[in-house]
């Protein structure tokens, strides 16, 4: 049992074995071909396509992973709930460039249940979104870790949308001595400017008419950056009063951050990285954007 079902000509191979995809990717990387990861957990819109177009367009093959990491979720979350569709998830992922689908077991990820060993990121795992989701950022970095070392070396393709994520990752990498490049890329956005998310499926017609209302108060605050505002608590003010203005919005955080140390600085004078999430009904939405200052500007 190899856990490789062949799916016939041209469709995409989905295997679900730690090691059917070692065997693959260390075949790979013998013969001399790069490898490109991206680790997602399915239900794929065009912001995981274009995570996997650029892995595609960088590497010489491209393995995704659809995992809905239980470990991320508190119990409170939408694990149970969360979408999946694991045709579609393969017709996406073949149609942007995946020469190879990982779409493993919980019992495969996590063979004794509950794991002693796991990875977390000091202080930057702490502030913005780790302070409503204390322990989603350790099962995001305990199953990421596992994941790079499930795929070997290569380089794993992370969305801005998730900047926290991107930047709990990269430093995770990093002390580790990870042998993975870290790619960050640009965030997907629907027509309206709603950044493009799994979840966006939640929303009642209405509150997806309002979440429009995060990009719109990423705007006001990337304006008020542009026209010389340097207080980040200014900023951050302007932010909040937009999603005040949305009845149907309830601010979680708005922030102005350093985009490495996501510390607030105290005076805007260099590239930032404005964040913010809200919840609309019961779905919580973040967005993000950045900002250059001064003589940073392009
Ligand atoms: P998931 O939410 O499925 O996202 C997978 C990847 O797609 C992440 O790197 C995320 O930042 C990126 N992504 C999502 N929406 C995007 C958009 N609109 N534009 C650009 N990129 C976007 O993030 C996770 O899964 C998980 O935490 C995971 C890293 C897979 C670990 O379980």
């Amino acid at each position: 049992m190899t856990g490789n079902e062949s799916a016939g000509a041209g469709a995409i191979d989905v295997v679900t074995t730690i090691a059917e995809v070692r065997r693959i990717t260390d075949g790979h990387r013998a013969a001399g071909r790069s490898v490109g990861f991206v680790p997602t957990m399915g239900y794929l819109h065009d912001g995981h396509g274009s995570l996997m177009r650029a892995a595609a367009a960088d590497n010489d093959i491209v393995v995704a992973s659809i995992f809905v990491n239980p470990l991320q979720f508190a119990p409170d979350e939408d694990l149970d709930s969360y979408p999946r569709d694991l045709d579609r998830d393969r017709s996406v992922a073949a149609t942007n460039g995946v020469d190879l689908l990982f779409a493993p077991t919980t019992a495969e990820m996590y063979p004794h249940g509950a794991v002693l060993t796991t990875v977390s990121v000091d202080k930057l795992s702490q502030r913005w979104d780790g302070e409503s989701r204390p322990t989603h950022f350790a099962g995001v970095a305990t199953v990421v870790s596992k994941l790079f070392n499930i795929v070997g070396a290569c380089r794993a393709y992370f969305g801005e949308k998730d900047f926290q994520q991107l930047a709990i990752i990269r430093r995770m990498a990093a002390d580790l001595s990870m042998p993975v490049e870290v790619v960050g890329c640009p965030i997907v956005r629907e027509p309206d400017g709603l950044a493009m998310s799994s979840r966006n499926v939640y929303l009642s017609p209405e509150d997806r008419c309002a979440a429009v209302v995060l990009r719109r108060a990423l705007d006001a605050g990337e304006q008020a950056i542009r026209d010389g505002e340097t207080d980040p608590e200014t900023v951050t003010r302007a932010l909040r009063s937009i999603v005040d203005g949305e009845p149907r919005a309830r601010l979680d955080y708005a922030a102005v951050v350093d985009p490495v140390t996501l510390e607030t600085p105290p005076v805007i004078e260099s590239e930032t990285r404005l964040l913010i999430a809200a919840y609309l009904g019961d779905t919580r939405l973040i967005d993000n954007c950045s900002v250059r200052t001064g003589q940073d500007r392009s």
